[in-house]
């Protein structure tokens, strides 16, 4: 980010860096880039999402349009290096402090690492590293076999929002086996708040006291229902979790995944307990 937008931070953004001690707060997954997939229609909104980002306190975003499943033909990475190129390009002539890096939510699919291998798919980030798995909403899919192909690439599956998978309550056995394969659980932040339904809220509740969670995103769309509302859920956590658990899910892994570092740990969440 140029230090001009450095220096034009919101009142939120301050208050974030400040709280946590750091140089940024990522979001690793919001759907802020316009007219590719169920996000911004237009620039127009593409930019009222960014600034509704700026407001809720995060400093970088990860762009992560969908890839594979209903959005097979028409994204491909080298659009969507070109869509956040452009947002990037906007975001500075507007003076907004936000700085997006290219991703993607890819639909699992046991064409990904080839497809990773050949660019046509992005990792988180484009690192290399990590990469953002959607399942299914409507039917039980087992991601384990295209989970171990990747982790013997080297590569950390993100599960993006199990929490909101109703079929996934009485699977739990099945998600465990995901974490021992090496893939970590990514909650939305309107599932800590209610903003995803009770039923998601108590699910991703459940899960971050059995110290199963890796990270908390936004997964925003748009400025109405799909708002970020990472503030609010870093609240929450911090009321029912501690401080240390904040910072490692909302602060700490999400920073890691934006440099292609190692995460601190889903336990290591837990165990921060309160403090
Ligand atoms: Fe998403």
């Amino acid at each position: 980010m140029s230090t001009a937008r450095a220096n034009n931070l919101s009142a939120a953004q301050r208050d974030r860096l400040s709280r946590f001690n750091v140089d940024s707060c990522v979001d690793v997954h919001c759907h802020c880039l316009s007219g590719l997939d169920d996000g911004p229609a237009d620039m127009s909104e593409a930019l009222g999402l960014c600034r509704a980002l700026v407001d809720d306190g995060v400093t970088c975003a990860i762009a992560t349009p969908h890839q594979l499943g209903r959005y097979e033909t028409e994204i491909s990475g080298e659009r969507i290096v070109k869509a956040v190129d452009e947002l990037n390009e906007m975001l500075q002539r507007e003076d907004v402090p936000l700085q997006v890096a290219c991703g993607a939510e890819i639909r699992v699919d046991m064409r990904v690492p080839e497809l990773l291998e050949c660019g046509e798919l992005l990792s988180l980030g484009q690192t290399g590293r990590f990469v953002l798995i959607e399942l299914p909403h409507e039917t039980f899919v087992n991601p384990l076999p295209l989970l171990l192909r990747l982790k013997d690439s080297g590569i950390v599956p993100v599960i993006a929002h199990p929490e909101r998978c109703e079929y996934l309550a009485k699977q739990q056995p099945v998600v465990a086996s995901w974490l021992n394969a090496g893939a970590v659980l990514q909650l939305t932040a309107g599932s800590l708040t209610g903003l995803c339904g009770t039923r998601a809220s108590q699910q991703a509740w459940g899960w971050l006291q059995a110290g199963w969670v890796a990270l908390i995103a936004s997964d925003a769309h748009g400025t109405s229902d799909r708002r970020p509302v990472m503030t609010a859920a870093i609240e929450q956590l911090t009321a029912r979790m501690g401080h240390g658990a904040a910072r490692v899910l909302c602060i700490e892994n999400p920073r890691h995944i934006w440099a292609g570092e190692p995460l601190a740990g889903r336990l290591q969440a837990h165990r921060g307990g309160r403090r």
